[in-house]
């Protein structure tokens, strides 16, 4: 169970960032205020355009980031005073933490696996498993540096689920992915929730949310301005598909329109 109530990140910016940005504000709303829920056996798809809070919302979830105001908490563990408790029982994915390019797939899952206080059994049994679905063996011995997108991302996958965690927080897993690297990810994070982890993906890539999550939430300027079934976004926006409904919520939030 994730349980975000009310979750405000605000950036302080160097010049180089506001620069980038291109504002003359020297701090960023990244996250507005923000709250959901994600349940035992459920997927909970994180939708929104690049900049929208995604990553740092999630990033506050897995206790990498300290919210600026508000509370996070993980199997009933606040992520601030129990920080310790939430790594342990989740999986945290994100494009911007990487494997040591100078290591092996099964060198880096043992590691993790014995950072977790696992028993070599336990991780033997553990790295049979996850490395049989994800097609790690015939490459488990090889630098990270040596493999293929794809490669890389199945065993960071595959790392971070080594302590068998309840919770799973995926940051865009399948961004760069081929479509049949891709379908393995998705299919995977349904058979988690189908043994009743608590799953948060963030995406966005409509046709994902749509065909992945049970329920989605759509951000948007660090602001969540939607959250339901793909059925129930649908009929309150009258839209035929996400996308659409999308669109008509980015019409009426994104603080850039004229
Ligand atoms: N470390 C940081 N310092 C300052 N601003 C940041 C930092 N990280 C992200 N931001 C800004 O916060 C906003 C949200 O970013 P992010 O959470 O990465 O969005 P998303 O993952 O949805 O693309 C963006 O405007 C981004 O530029
Ligand atoms: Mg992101």
């Amino acid at each position: 169970m994730i349980q975000i109530n009310g979750l405000t990140k605000i950036y302080k910016l160097n010049a180089k960032k506001m620069q980038e940005l291109k504002t003359k504000e020297n701090k960023k709303v990244a996250v507005n205020n923000v709250s959901l829920e994600a349940k035992p056996g459920e997927i909970f798809g994180l939708l929104g355009p690049n900049g929208a809070g995604k990553t740092t919302t999630l990033r506050c979830v897995a206790t990498l980031l300290k919210p600026t105001k508000g509370s996070v908490s993980v199997c009933g563990f606040d992520t601030q005073k129990e920080g310790q408790k939430v790594r342990d029982s989740i999986a945290f994915l994100t494009n911007e933490i990487k494997l040591d390019p100078n290591f092996s797939a099964d060198y880096m899952f043992k590691f993790f696996g014995r950072l977790h206080g696992m028993s070599e059994e336990q991780i033997v049994a553990r790295q049979e498993e996850l490395f049989g679905v994800f097609g790690i063996n015939d490459f488990k011995n090889k630098k990270i540096e040596e493999l293929s997108t794809g490669m890389k991302q199945k065993a960071a996958i595959a790392v971070s689920l080594v302590h068998d965690p309840k919770v799973v927080i995926f940051d865009e897993p399948t961004s760069g992915l081929d479509i049949v690297t891709a379908r393995s990810v998705t299919d995977y994070l349904k058979h988690l929730r189908d043994i009743g982890k608590t799953v948060i993906v963030s995406t966005h890539i409509m046709s994902e949310a749509e065909k992945l999550s049970d329920r989605i939430g759509v951000i948007i300027a660090g602001q969540k301005v939607e959250e339901g079934t793909l059925a129930e976004i649908l009929q309150r926006n009258e839209a035929v598909d996400l996308e659409d409904a999308f669109f008509k919520l980015y019409s009426k939030y994104n603080p850039e329109k004229n």
